[in-house]
Formats: structure tokens, sequence, C-alpha cells
């Protein structure tokens, strides 16, 4: 797989990086990546979360925007693992808080999947796609191992809103909105 030569030096950057590639369609919903970022960071505020917590909804799938490949891509039957690829630009510069929700983020489905039948069968059809490629549902131990790791909680919560961040045309504030919020937490 083909990673983009990117660097992440401050949280302009990021910004940056989301609003110049973030126009692509997401994996074949009604949204662009950058729509669904937004979305979620705006969930998480919404819910009066931890400013980690809304640093993670808004960053969780920078991952997607470091690689060069299709949008399509899970169809191919490759799963980019975009949650490592977050974490590996990001990690020197933000806490755990923020990190750990967006690296657990994909396991959170797989979790989910486990607990809550109903959850499995809401998906849609790209997300049931790279959940298969992701693994599956967990195992009632996998699940027991993944809700005693820290951040699990906040890791479903993005999950949900993730889930949720797909809603065409909805208004919701610009990326620069959060440039504060990052500020306090890049070093
Ligand atoms: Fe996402």
């Amino acid at each position: 797989m083909e990673i983009a030569a990117i660097q992440l030096k401050t949280p302009e950057d990021v910004l940056e990086l989301m609003n110049s590639r973030g126009g692509e369609s997401y994996f074949g919903e009604d949204v662009t990546v950058l729509e669904h970022c937004l979305q979620a960071a705006h969930f998480a505020v919404e819910t009066k979360s931890s400013p980690e917590l809304v640093a993670a909804a808004l960053l969780h799938d920078v991952g997607h925007l470091l690689h060069n490949e299709a949008e399509d891509i899970a169809g191919e039957g490759i799963d980019t693992r975009h949650e490592e690829l977050a974490v590996h630009l990001l990690a020197e510069h933000l806490p755990a808080a923020v990190m750990d929700p967006i690296h657990m983020h994909v396991a959170a489905k797989r979790y989910l999947c486990f607990a809550e039948p109903a959850y499995c069968a809401s998906l849609s059809s790209s997300s049931e796609l790279s959940l298969q490629l992701q693994g599956g549902p967990m195992s009632e131990e996998e699940a027991g191992s993944f809700m005693a790791l820290p951040f699990a909680q906040d890791a479903v919560k993005l999950r949900r809103w993730d889930d949720e961040a797909k809603i065409p045309e909805l208004k919701v504030p610009q990326a620069e909105t959060y440039l504060p919020l990052l500020k306090t937490l890049w070093r």
C-alpha cells in the first residue's frame, strides 16, 4: 500500500490535510471524509465530551487521508489499517486520551457487534464489508480484554458517532473551529 509523504508537525498541518484531502467521498457513503469527521466531532461536542474525545472524533479517520488508495479499496479485500496510520503520525503530538480511542475505534465496532446484535444488523453495507476484513465480531474473550483497556468506553462512544456521521448536507462547524482545542492538546 502506498503511503502519502505527509508530515504533521502542527495542528494547522492536520487541519490543512483534512481540508485539502478530505473532499473525497467517504467509502460509499453520501458524505465526504471531511464532512464525516466534522460531523463526528460535532456529535462529541453536543454530548459535552472532553476536549480529548472531541479531538479523537475529529481526527479518527485522518489515517484515510494518509494513504493513496482508492476509496473502494475494501471492495478489493484490502484493509488499509487506517487507525494504525493515524497513530503512526500523531501519537508523538497528542495524548493517549486522544490517540487510544482513535486506535481502538475499529476494534470498538468488532466489540459492539459482539455485544449488540442489533448494532451489527444496522451497519451500512460498506461498514459491514470492512468489518469482515477487520476480523468480524469479537469473541467473548476478546470483548472482555477489550473493555478492560483504558479508554475502551471512549472508543465505543467514538464508534457510535462514527456510524452516525454520514448525514448528507448536515450543517456543522468547520475544521478551523477546533484549532484552539487542538493547540491546547498538542505537544
Ligand atoms: Fe469514520
